[in-house]
C-alpha cells in the first residue's frame, strides 16, 4: 500500500496540463484547455481540461476523469501503477505502509528481474549489432528475412552468442545474483557451473504495458529436429504466460486509434506487420488465447480481429479463442491466411497496401463465419443440424450483456436465416438459455453473498444503475456539492457551514431521505474527516481509490463544467456567483430534503386513509393530512424564495 501521506503528496504536485500535456496537445481556451480528444477519433478538439478544477471531460465521446484516472485510462494502469508513474515523474519518494515482509520480498524480486531483464536486453543488442558472430549469423539472416533494421532497433531485437556462458560471465562480473538470474531463465545451471540458455538464439524481448522487458522469447536460427524453435523465459514473479500480449507495447495507440486490435500467433507476425505500417497487432504467443489476455485487449478496444493460419489447426485455435472474447462482450472478426503462409509470409509477399485491403475484404464475422463452416461440414444431417442450432443459440446467448441486446438480436436473425429456422422459435431458445444462465449465476451469487456476508455483484453496473434509479439525484447531488465547496465557509458566529449542514441533517434525520447511498457514504465519510480536525474538498474526494466516490465526485464537479448557453440570456450586468448565494444555497439543499420526507409523510398517510375505515381513526389522518399540507406549502415557499431561478 502507498501511504496516504505520499498520495497527499502527489495530489499537491499534480499538474493536469502539464500530464494530459504529455500526451495531448491543448491550447488555452478561456480558463480551460481545449484539445483532440486521445480516446476517440476526432478532427474538431471538444476534450476539455480545467486546470482548477483538475479534471478532463471529452463532451465528444463523454469520458471524463481526473489527472490519476487520465492516466490509467491512458496508459491502462492500475490505481497504484498510475500513482507510480506520476511518483517518478515528478520525484517523490513512495512511502509503502503496512506490507508484509512477503510482499516486500516479492517486490524486490520483481525489481531485480526487471533489472536483469534489462540488462541482458542490452547485452543481446549489442552481440547483435557490434559482434562480427551478431552480425555474420543473426543479423545477416534477419535482414535475409527482410527486417529493417530501424525495425530490429524498435523491438530492441538481439542475438545470444553460441559460446556457452557468454551471458553468464558478463552477469558474473557485474556481480548479478545467481539466484535471480536463474529465476529470470537467461542461464542455467550445468556441470556446477552457469551457462547461458539461450545460446546461439535470437532473441525477441517481451515488453510489459510501460515498455520494461519482462523476459524473453529466443528463436533458433537454423532449425534443428532436436531444440525447439523457441525457448521462452520461464514463469515467474514478472513473467506470467497467461497474462502476456507480445507487441501490446508498441500496438496501444494504434489500437487505439484504429479502434480495434489484430491478433496473430507469432512474434515475427508482430514484428512484420509492424514494419509493413499495421501497428495495431499483438501476438498470443502460439498457445490459445486465456482470459486474462482478453480483458488485456479489451482495455483498449472492443473489436477484435483474430488473424490465424487457414489451416485446421488454426481455425481450431482460433475458435477456442472465440468463446472466451464473446464472454467478454469483445466483438470478434477472423481472417484466415491462405496457402499455408503466416502473416509475416504474406505480408511480405503481397506488400503492405495488399496486405491491408486483404484485411479489409476478408475479414469475417466470427459467429457468422462459425456457423457457415460447420454448415458446409454437415450437409443434409438432420440431427448433426438440430445439434448446431443449439450450439448456435449456446453461442448468442453469451452476447447477454444489456448494451449488445441489439446486437444479440441481429444475430438471432440473421442465424435463423442461415439455417433456415423460424425465427421467433430460435429467438426463444436463446432467451432459455440466457435465463438459465442467470439462475445459475444468481445461485452463484447468493451463495457467495451467504459466505461473506454481503452482496456482491459488478460494482460498476450497480453503480450505473443506482444513479438511474434515482430521479431526486440532482438535488442530492447538489446537498452534497453544497457540504463539499462551502462546508469550511462561516455560516454565523463562530459555526461552520459543515456544523450547521450537520446539525440540520441530525435534527431532520435528513441522511435516511437521500436515496443514492453513494451520497451518503460521502456525506458521512466527509463528517468523519471534517471531525478529525481536516478540511476535506472536492479533490480529497476525487483522488479515492474508491471507485464510487470518485466517479460521484466528478459527476458533481462536471455539473457546471457544462455551461448552460440561457444562463447569459436571463442576466444582464452582473451574474451572482455560487460562492456569493452559498448561504442560499446550502438551505435550500436542506430545504428540499425537508420538503422531500413531508411528501413522503403525506403519501404514507394517503395510503393509510385509503386502508381504514374506521371513522375515529380516518378523522385524525385528515387532520394530519392538513397539517402536513400546510407543513409542505411553507417549505416550498420558502424554496421557492431561496433559488434564485
Ligand atoms: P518464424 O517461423 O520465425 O516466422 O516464427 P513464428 O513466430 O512464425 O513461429 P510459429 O508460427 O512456428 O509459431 C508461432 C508462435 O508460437 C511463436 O512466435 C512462438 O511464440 C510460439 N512457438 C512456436 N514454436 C515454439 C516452441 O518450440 N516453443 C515455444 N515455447 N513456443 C513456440
Ligand atoms: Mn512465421
Amino acid at each position: 500500500m502507498i501511504s496516504q501521506e505520499s498520495i497527499s503528496q502527489i495530489q499537491s504536485r499534480i499538474d493536469i496540463i502539464d500530464i494530459i500535456g504529455n500526451f495531448v496537445k491543448l491550447k488555452k481556451r478561456g480558463a480551460n484547455y481545449l484539445g483532440n480528444c486521445p480516446f476517440h477519433h476526432e478532427k474538431t478538439p471538444s476534450f476539455t481540461v480545467s486546470p482548477t478544477k483538475e479534471i478532463y471531460k471529452c463532451f465528444g465521446c463523454g469520458k471524463s476523469g481526473n489527472t490519476i484516472g487520465f492516466v490509467m485510462d491512458h496508459e491502462k494502469y492500475s490505481y497504484v501503477e498510475a500513482l507510480r508513474w506520476l511518483a517518478a515523474k515528478y520525484n517523490i519518494e513512495l512511502e509503502e505502509t503496512a506490507t508484509s515482509p512477503e510482499f516486500k520480498a516479492k517486490q524486490l524480486e520483481s525489481e531485480s528481474l526487471f533489472i536483469v531483464n534489462q540488462f541482458a536486453g542490452k547485452f543481446f543488442s549489442e552481440k547483435l549489432f557490434q559482434t562480427e558472430e551478431g552480425e555474420d549469423i543473426a543479423l545477416s539472416y534477419l535482414k535475409q528475412r527482410g527486417f529493417r533494421e530501424d525495425i530490429i532497433r524498435k523491438f530492441e531485437l538481439g542475438y545470444n552468442p553460441s559460446a556457452p556462458d557468454e551471458l553468464a560471465k558478463t552477469a558474473d562480473k557485474l556481480q548479478y545474483s545467481k539466484e535471480i538470474l536463474l529465476k529470470s531463465g537467461l542461464l542455467v545451471e550445468r556441470n556446477n557451473g552457469l551457462s547461458d540458455n539461450y545460446r546461439g538464439r535470437i532473441i525477441f524481448p517481451i515488453h510489459n504495458q510501460s515498455g520494461k522487458i519482462l523476459g524473453f522469447g529466443a528463436r533458433i536460427i537454423k532449425s534443428n529436429d532436436r531444440a525447439p524453435k523457441y525457448i521462452n523465459t520461464p514463469e515467474n514473479e514478472i513473467y506470467n504466460k497467461s497474462k502476456i500480449l507480445y507487441g501490446a507495447f508498441f500496438a496501444r495507440t494504434a489500437i487505439d486509434k484504429a479502434d480495434e486490435c489484430l491478433l496473430v500467433e507469432g512474434y515475427t507476425d508482430v514484428v512484420s506487420l509492424h514494419q509493413a505500417g499495421i501497428e495495431n497487432v499483438v501476438a498470443s504467443g502460439g498457445t490459445s488465447l486465456t482470459t486474462d489476455q482478453v480483458r488485456l485487449i479489451k482495455k483498449y478496444t472492443n473489436n477484435l480481429t483474430i488473424i490465424y493460419d487457414g489451416d485446421n489447426a488454426g481455425i481450431k485455435a482460433a475458435l477456442r479463442g472465440l468463446e472466451l472474447a464473446l464472454d467478454e462482450g469483445l466483438n470478434v472478426k477472423l481472417l484466415l491466411i491462405p496457402d499455408k503462409e503466416d502473416p509475416d509470409s504474406y505480408v511480405n509477399k503481397i506488400g503492405a497496401s495488399a496486405f491491408l485491403e486483404f484485411i479489409a475484404k476478408e475479414k469475417k464475422d466470427f459467429i457468422l463465419f462459425q456457423l457457415e463452416l460447420t454448415l458446409k461440414e454437415i450437409g443434409n444431417d438432420s440431427a448433426k443440424k438440430a445439434g448446431l442450432v443449439n450450439q448456435m443459440a449456446a453461442t448468442l446467448s453469451r452476447i447477454n450483456k444489456a448494451e449488445d441486446f441489439t446486437k444479440r438480436q441481429d444475430y438471432i436473425k440473421k442465424v435463423a436465416e442461415l439455417l433456415k429456422i423460424d425465427e421467433a422459435g430460435f429467438n426463444a431458445l436463446v432467451n432459455k438459455i440466457v435465463g438459465e444462465k442467470i439462475q445459475k449465476d444468481d445461485f452463484r451469487s447468493n451463495r457467495q453473498s451467504s459466505m461473506d456476508g454481503e452482496v456482491v455483484g459488478e460494482q460498476e453496473e450497480s453503480f450505473e444503475q443506482e444513479m438511474l434509479l434515482h430521479k431526486d439525484e440532482p438535488q442530492e447531488q447538489a446537498m452534497a456539492r453544497s457540504l463539499i465547496e462551502f462546508g469550511h465557509l462561516e455560516w454565523e458566529d463562530g459555526q461552520k457551514v459543515a456544523d450547521y449542514i450537520f446539525k440540520q441533517i441530525d435534527e431532520g434525520e435528513l441522511l435516511d431521505l437521500i436515496d443514492n447511498p453513494i451520497i451518503v457514504k460521502l456525506i458521512n465519510l466527509y463528517r468523519n474527516l471534517y471531525e478529525e480536525g481536516n478540511e476535506p474538498d472536492a479533490k480529497t474526494f476525487l483522488y479515492m481509490e474508491d471507485a464510487e466516490l470518485s466517479q460521484l465526485m466528478l459527476k458533481i464537479m462536471n455539473d457546471d463544467l457544462e455551461i448552460s448557453p440561457n444562463w447569459k440570456k436571463y442576466y444582464e450586468g452582473h451574474i451572482p456567483t455560487r460562492e456569493e448565494l452559498f448561504k442560499q444555497e446550502v438551505d435550500s439543499t436542506l430545504l428540499y430534503l425537508q420538503l422531500r420526507k413531508i411528501k413522503r409523510l403525506i403519501a404514507e398517510n394517503q395510503k393509510d386513509m385509503e386502508n381504514t375505515s374506521d371513522l375515529q381513526e380516518q378523522m385524525l389522518l385528515i387532520q394530519t393530512h392538513h397539517h402536513l399540507k400546510t407543513v409542505e406549502m411553507e417549505l416550498t415557499k420558502k424554496l421557492g424564495t431561496v433559488i434564485l431561478k
